[in-house]
């Protein structure tokens, strides 16, 4: 049985004093949340004052991005050690935002993805299809490519220390959830890509849903087989929205 995992994408939002009210309200609820591990993914420079916060808690953190390169003279990047030194335990990579507005490519995601177990951080790999790819039928080719770019460069054994998104970019903000049955479907296909390879992998890894969940629709897509929990965007800038998606965690 995988534990189920509910994640805060907190994308470029925030200031000092909403980060304290949300998360002094987080720590209140966290009881409520029986069986979902819970997570929350601030804006890098946030980090300082999340990990003052959360320590000691059982909420764990994480980065929304870092660089594929190692310490030294990349202006404006944040290196993979440095979201370890603020006590990182996850680190997004491969966001569709990134894709798109930044030009990430699948290699790129890859390599972001070594980098970061290279210093024993968990990536959240995030996969998905755009409305194009969808409706032209291709959603299992995108995400078969955008996985096994990972899988190219790291070998099917790198996922079982990784989390997987799948984010139809298509229900990214867009209040357009997918239905549980169109979510089960790719992330079945997902866990059996990996299955192709190492079974034992496929049976561990953390398959976690993102677009438009909120507290009314999480229960019904945490209830299906092979969902882990969620990646939640807009839904996590709110305590009680987001506790109540935590809680449906199963
Ligand atoms: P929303 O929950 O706002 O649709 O965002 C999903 C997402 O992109 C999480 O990474």
């Amino acid at each position: 049985m995988r534990q189920s995992l509910v994640v805060g994408n907190w994308k470029m939002n925030g200031s000092v004093q909403k980060n304290q009210s949300l998360l002094e309200s987080l720590k209140q609820g966290i009881g409520s949340v029986q069986q979902a591990e819970v997570a929350v993914c601030p804006p890098f420079v946030y980090l300082q004052q999340v990990s003052e916060l959360l320590k000691g808690t059982v909420i764990a953190w994480g980065g929304q991005n870092l660089s594929q390169q190692a310490p030294g003279a990349f202006t404006g990047e944040v290196a993979a050690s440095m979201l370890g030194d603020f006590g990182c335990k996850y680190v997004i990579v491969g966001h569709s935002e990134r894709r798109a507005l930044y030009g990430e490519s699948d290699e790129l995601v890859a390599e972001k993805f070594a980098k970061a177990q290279s210093v024993g951080l968990i990536p959240i790999l995030c996969v998905g299809e755009l409305l194009e790819q969808r409706e032209a039928g291709e959603t299992e080719k995108v995400v078969k490519r955008q996985l096994d770019a990972v899988i190219n460069l790291q070998g099917v054994g790198a996922l079982a220390k990784s989390v997987i998104a799948y984010e139809p970019v298509w229900a990214i903000g867009t209040g357009k959830t997918a239905t549980p049955a169109q979510a089960q479907d790719v992330h079945a296909f997902i866990r059996g890509r990996i299955a192709e390879l190492d079974t034992g992998v496929a049976e561990k890894v953390q398959i976690l849903y993102g677009g438009s969940v909120k507290g009314n629709n999480a229960a019904e897509l945490f209830a299906m087989t092979d969902i882990d929990g969620g990646l939640i965007g807009g839904a996590s800038l709110k305590a009680d929205d987001f506790l109540t998606i935590c809680q449906a965690g199963k």
